[in-house]
């Protein structure tokens, strides 16, 4: 049931490999979230062809649109504004999604909000924790990302650490790549690592001298690989399980050490977790236990809520949309766009 003060977003998210649209109601009831993956055709290469997903999303957008409408029970009159991630992402991908909203927007004549993707990763904690609401510190950890972020309130962000490199999910998906495990490799890697010892191989830890609440995975990623040309040359043969559960671990301890550090000196009490590295049970469980000993509130979403999806970006529409952002018609797609930017 929708009442006529009701604001009804329908958002749109095309920045990597996911086609997705929803619409979300007052920012936190999720009406439809419907996600086509392109997993299956980047699969056959290994890793995302930016070519390919332009071209992927520009055949779904319209008909993942229906659908998110059609589920939700609601049509185009009855929406409020459209939610758009414009940035970062990859161009051509962010640009289907976009050149969507403006031409929804327009024949409409619907307010435009573009949306940061990381914002919406940050915001998807919204959506099943009713009780939630700024100050909170949050870890984002995803393919392109890996932030630790003082969210000061709806829309306002101080980043205190972030990756000096690869992001944490860059690092599963190339340890996965050379260990044999493919393409997307957060999910193989921590099926594979249940089956292994993560205290098999001692793997360096992700850490930056001086600098509390940054981030470096190639150090640990070049371990492995190393590690696994020494196996090959020392003809030892290699267990991928225990390749895959030590190397979780250097990464988990790391991301969950950051965040308690993080927790204590800037004295928040809530701790969330973001973007598709955040699915992850481990990294979920360590958090979870490192939280209830110090008596900190622990908040995740979904998995579905994880990886990318257009209900995250509906609900940080929202708080825009409150705060009274409003793109114009010269709305871009911004591929390295950084938080906190209009
Ligand atoms: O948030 P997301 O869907 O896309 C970006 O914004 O990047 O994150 C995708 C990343 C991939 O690198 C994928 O390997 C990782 O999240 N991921 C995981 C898991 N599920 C997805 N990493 C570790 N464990 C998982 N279960
Ligand atoms: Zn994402």
């Amino acid at each position: 049931m929708t009442e006529e003060n009701d604001v009804l977003i329908l958002a749109i998210e095309s920045s990597c490999d996911e086609t997705a649209a929803a619409v979300v109601k007052n920012g936190r009831e999720v009406l439809s979230n419907v996600i086509s993956s392109q997993i299956a055709l980047h699969t056959l290469y290994g890793g995302v062809v930016p070519e390919l997903a332009s071209r992927k999303h520009i055949e779904k957008i319209n008909q993942v649109i229906e659908e998110a409408l059609n589920k939700a029970g609601v049509g185009l009159e009855d929406i409020t504004a459209i939610g758009v991630t414009y940035g970062p992402g990859l161009v051509g991908a962010l640009l289907v999604g976009v050149a969507e909203a403006k031409a929804i927007s327009y024949a409409k004549k619907l307010p435009l909000i573009g949306v940061h993707h990381i914002e919406g990763h940050i915001s998807a904690n919204y959506i099943e924790n009713r009780e939630l609401e700024p100050p909170f510190l949050c870890l984002v950890v995803s393919g392109g990302h890996t932030h630790l972020v003082k969210v000061l309130d709806y829309g306002k962000y101080e980043i205190l650490g972030k990756t000096r490199d690869d992001a944490a999910g860059e690092a599963f998906d190339k340890v996965a790549r050379a260990i044999g495990l493919g393409y997307p490799g957060g999910p193989k890697i921590e099926q594979a690592a249940r089956g292994g010892n993560p205290e098999a191989i001692s793997f360096p830890q992700a850490k930056v001298r001086d600098h509390p609440y940054d981030f470096s995975f190639s150090g640990v990623k070049s371990a492995v690989l190393n590690y696994i040309n020494g196996c090959k040359m020392k003809n030892i043969p290699i267990v991928p399980e225990d390749i895959a559960a030590s190397f979780q671990k250097a990464v988990v301890d790391v991301l969950v050490g950051h965040a308690i550090h993080a927790a204590k000196e800037t004295g928040l009490r809530k701790l969330a977790i973001a973007g598709g590295v955040a699915s992850n049970g481990v990294l979920r469980e360590e958090m979870r236990s490192a939280c209830e000993k110090r008596g900190i509130a622990f908040y995740h979403p979904s998995p579905v809520l994880c990886t990318d999806n257009a209900a995250m970006i509906g609900t940080a529409a929202y708080y825009e949309y409150r705060a009274g952002t409003r793109h114009g018609w010269d709305l871009n797609a911004v591929p390295n766009l950084r938080l906190g930017e209009r």
